[in-house]
């Protein structure tokens, strides 16, 4: 269903925002939780619809997942071949992690399985996980060749890999090492820059022999997986549409707390910084091997920056609230090294160039990114969200700040990671 929504510049923002769990670690701890021998205690569990295509898989495939209490979560793990044949084509809905981590998952195991996935997600690329994966001795099949979904998997005794990824995605590193746990020896990736590393870091929580060393990491195969209580850490990711937020709003302060701080996953912060953001970090601390603090933001000048190399993979996800702040900055901000984008959920930087020029703001696209020149306000309109959670609470990050009153269309995507975002919005807004 196409919801639209219509929102009005706002005067401030003042209060606390409590950060939702993060989504990617929400993942893992669900596909972790269910190949560990015990039962794995969650808390911090991120509801979102992406989460919930990975637990209602892992539930098809004979894993008990009870829900306590919201985002309180208990997985009855039943080791690395506790998992059993789904009998229905498993639907990953809009989540690329869910798809991609699992073809590495199911590449290994002894039973037959097809993964499907939504409209937005049926048109994204397979091969980059297929490739490495058939160099194990993986049996995946899938339209165009292996490139598009539906992929169906037979799965195999697999050989570990030496891989060099051309890609710096967690992604594929990931597939590659769920796929090394079921392969006899040890299995390595490499990647040009670090994305983010919670694959690594859960695994070794959960007793795998997981070896990063500069350039890429290691992992030995058949390891035995002992379950392990888990908070999930808030998601810097949905932060970072609150630090934008308080950034660019007048007079604005706020409070988030419960921010990942990942160094793999904190590029927005080093960015936000570098533009002249006033970011305060309290009360720093650790969370199931995870860094964590809370964050004050304080309405800030922005000034435009040059942004590209290694920081890109570390604030992938960011890029759309990021040209957000940009557009509202001080001269011009460039993006590059950032071709990713053009194939998330939506192509991330035609969307945010079109959405954004039509509330005002000037924003090139160019192949591998963007070039904005800042300007002092934004003007209403109506923007679309392309279908994408990200665009579509991106826009409304810039109604905050526009002239006149913003719609945005097709808003219900938003529940992919972030529900609850619209009341949160609200009730911030002073
Ligand atoms: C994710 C990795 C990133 C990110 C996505 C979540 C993950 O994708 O964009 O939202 O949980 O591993 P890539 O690995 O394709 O860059």
């Amino acid at each position: 269903m196409s919801i639209d929504r219509t929102l009005h510049p706002a005067h401030t923002l003042r209060g606390e925002v409590i950060t939702p769990g993060d989504k990617s670690i929400s993942h893992r701890s669900i596909m972790f939780g269910a190949l560990a021998e015990g039962t794995t205690r969650v808390s911090g569990f991120l509801t979102g619809e992406d989460n919930l295509s990975t637990l209602r898989a892992f539930q098809a495939m004979g894993i008990a997942i009870h829900q306590r209490a919201p985002g309180e979560l208990e997985i009855e793990g039943r080791g690395l071949d506790g998992l059993q044949e789904p009998s229905d084509v498993i639907d990953c809905g809009n989540s690329g992690t869910t798809m991609r981590l699992m073809s590495g998952l199911l590449a290994g195991q002894t039973f037959f399985s097809v993964l499907t996935g939504d409209q937005y997600l049926r048109r994204r690329p397979m091969k980059r996980v297929v490739t490495p994966l058939a160099a194990m001795g993986a049996r995946i099949w899938g339209r165009r060749g292996g490139e598009l979904a539906p992929l169906a998997i037979q799965g195999t005794q697999l050989t570990p890999i030496s891989y060099v990824s051309p890609l710096a995605s967690a992604q594929v590193k990931s597939a590659v090492l769920l796929a090394g746990l079921y392969a006899e020896g040890e299995t390595t990736v490499r990647e040009p820059h670090l994305s983010r590393d919670h694959s690594e870091r859960m695994l070794t929580w959960f007793g795998a022999d997981v070896r990063p060393f500069p350039g890429g990491v290691t992992v030995a195969g058949r390891p035995r997986l002992v379950a392990r209580d888990m908070l999930i850490p808030g998601d810097i990711s949905s932060a970072t549409f609150f630090l934008v937020a308080g950034l660019i709003t007048p007079g604005a302060e706020l409070l988030l707390r419960n921010v990942g701080l990942n160094p793999s996953r904190s590029g927005a912060i080093e960015i936000l910084r570098a533009m002249g953001g006033e970011l305060e970090l309290l009360n720093e601390r650790e969370q199931s091997g995870e860094p964590v603090a809370d964050i004050v933001v304080r309405h800030s000048r922005l000034k435009g920056i040059e942004i590209g190399g290694e920081v890109v993979p570390r604030a992938i996800d960011e890029f759309p609230v990021l040209s957000v702040a940009a557009a509202l900055a001080e001269g011009t901000t460039t993006i590059r090294d950032a071709e990713e984008l053009r194939v998330k959920e939506t192509d991330r930087i035609a969307a945010m160039a079109s959405e954004l020029s039509k509330l005002g703001a000037a924003v090139e696209p160019t192949a591998d990114g963007m070039i904005i020149h800042g300007r002092e306000r934004l003007q209403g309109g109506v923007v679309s969200s392309h279908g994408d959670h990200r665009i579509a609470m991106s826009c409304a990050i810039a109604s905050l700040v526009a002239a006149g009153p913003v719609t945005i269309g097709d808003t219900a995507c938003t529940e992919t990671s972030f529900p609850g975002f619209w009341e949160l919005l609200e009730r911030i807004r002073a």
